[in-house]
C-alpha cells in the first residue's frame, strides 16, 4: 500500500517536472526559429518596392536599406506590415549563420514560401557574393526565420500623410519607422484641445484612414500589442499641426524599442 503510494507520488512529481520543463521551453520559443522556404522577386532591382500591399509608398523602396519582403501568412491582413524577421537559409555551404533582417512591406506567396524577399535581401543571406549567385540560381531555398525587433537608430516613429488625403475632409496616413517587436493593433486620433478621440480603421496594409477627422492639432496614439496580448498605448510627444498637408511627414517625437 505504502509502496504504491510512493510510486504514485513519484509519478506525479515526474509528470509535474516534465510539465514545467515544457512550460520553460514554450516560453523560450518566441525566439525559436521556424523552418520554411523563401524565394525572391525575380525582376526586383536592388531595392525594396514602392508598390507593396502594405501601402508604404516610396518609403517602402528605401526602408531598411532595401532588405524587405512580401509575406504570405505573416502578412496577417496588414497587421504584419512593418514587422521585422531574421531570415537565414540553411545550406551551410553558401548561407551565413546570421542571415538577413527584413521588414514586411508586401503580401505574396510562392509555392511553399513564407517570404518573397527583395533580390538584395535574398543575396544578403549568403556568405559571399559567389555564394549569393548560387542562391539566386536556386530560386527557392530552405530557410529558418524568427520575429525580431525592428531597429531604426536615430529615427522617431513618423506619420506620413498619404497623398490622397485632403484637409479637412479625409485623412489617411502611414506609420513609418515602427520599432520594436510588437504589432500596432489600433490607432486613435485625438484632438489636443479637448481630448475627444476617434478610433481609426485600417484601410489596408499599414494605411489608417478617417473621414471628417477632428480639427485642430491632432495626436496620433498607437496601441502596441505583444504576442502575450499585453497592450500599451503610445502617446506621441509631437502633434500633427491643424494645417496638415497631403504628402508631408510629421515626426511623432517618440521611439518604441521593445
Ligand atoms: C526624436 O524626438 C525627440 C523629441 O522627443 C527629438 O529631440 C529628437 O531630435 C528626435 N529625433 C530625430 C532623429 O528626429
Amino acid at each position: 500500500m505504502s509502496l504504491s503510494a510512493a510510486l504514485f507520488s513519484l509519478l506525479l512529481t515526474t509528470t509535474l517536472l516534465i510539465f514545467m520543463q515544457n512550460l520553460v521551453i514554450d516560453a523560450a520559443c518566441s525566439d525559436c526559429f521556424v523552418s520554411s522556404q523563401a524565394t525572391y522577386y525575380p525582376n526586383s532591382d536592388e531595392h525594396g518596392t514602392d508598390v507593396g500591399a502594405c501601402g508604404f509608398g516610396s518609403f517602402g523602396a528605401t526602408i531598411n536599406g532595401g532588405d524587405v519582403s512580401a509575406a504570405s501568412n505573416l502578412y496577417r491582413d496588414g497587421l504584419g506590415c512593418g514587422a521585422c524577421y531574421q531570415v537565414r537559409c540553411t545550406n551551410s555551404a553558401y548561407c551565413s549563420d546570421k542571415g538577413v533582417t527584413i521588414v514586411i512591406t508586401d503580401q505574396g506567396s510562392g509555392p511553399g514560401t513564407d517570404f518573397i524577399l527583395s533580390k538584395r535581401a535574398f543575396s544578403h543571406m549568403a556568405q559571399t557574393s559567389d555564394a549569393a549567385a548560387t542562391l539566386l540560381a536556386y530560386g527557392v531555398v530552405d530557410i529558418q526565420y524568427r520575429r525580431v525587433s525592428c531597429s531604426y537608430p536615430y529615427k522617431n516613429i513618423t506619420i506620413k500623410i498619404h497623398e490622397g488625403s485632403s484637409n479637412p475632409n479625409y485623412l489617411a496616413f502611414v506609420i513609418e519607422y515602427q520599432q520594436g517587436k510588437r504589432d500596432i493593433t489600433a490607432v486613435q486620433l485625438c484632438e489636443t484641445q479637448n481630448f475627444v478621440c476617434k478610433l481609426l480603421s485600417r484601410s489596408f496594409g499599414t494605411v489608417w484612414t478617417v473621414n471628417s477627422p477632428p480639427s485642430g492639432p491632432l495626436s496620433v496614439r498607437m496601441l502596441f500589442s505583444d504576442e502575450d496580448g499585453e497592450d500599451t498605448w503610445v502617446v506621441p510627444v509631437n502633434n500633427i499641426p491643424a494645417d496638415w498637408k497631403a504628402g508631408e511627414s510629421y515626426d511623432s517625437g517618440v521611439q518604441v524599442n521593445q
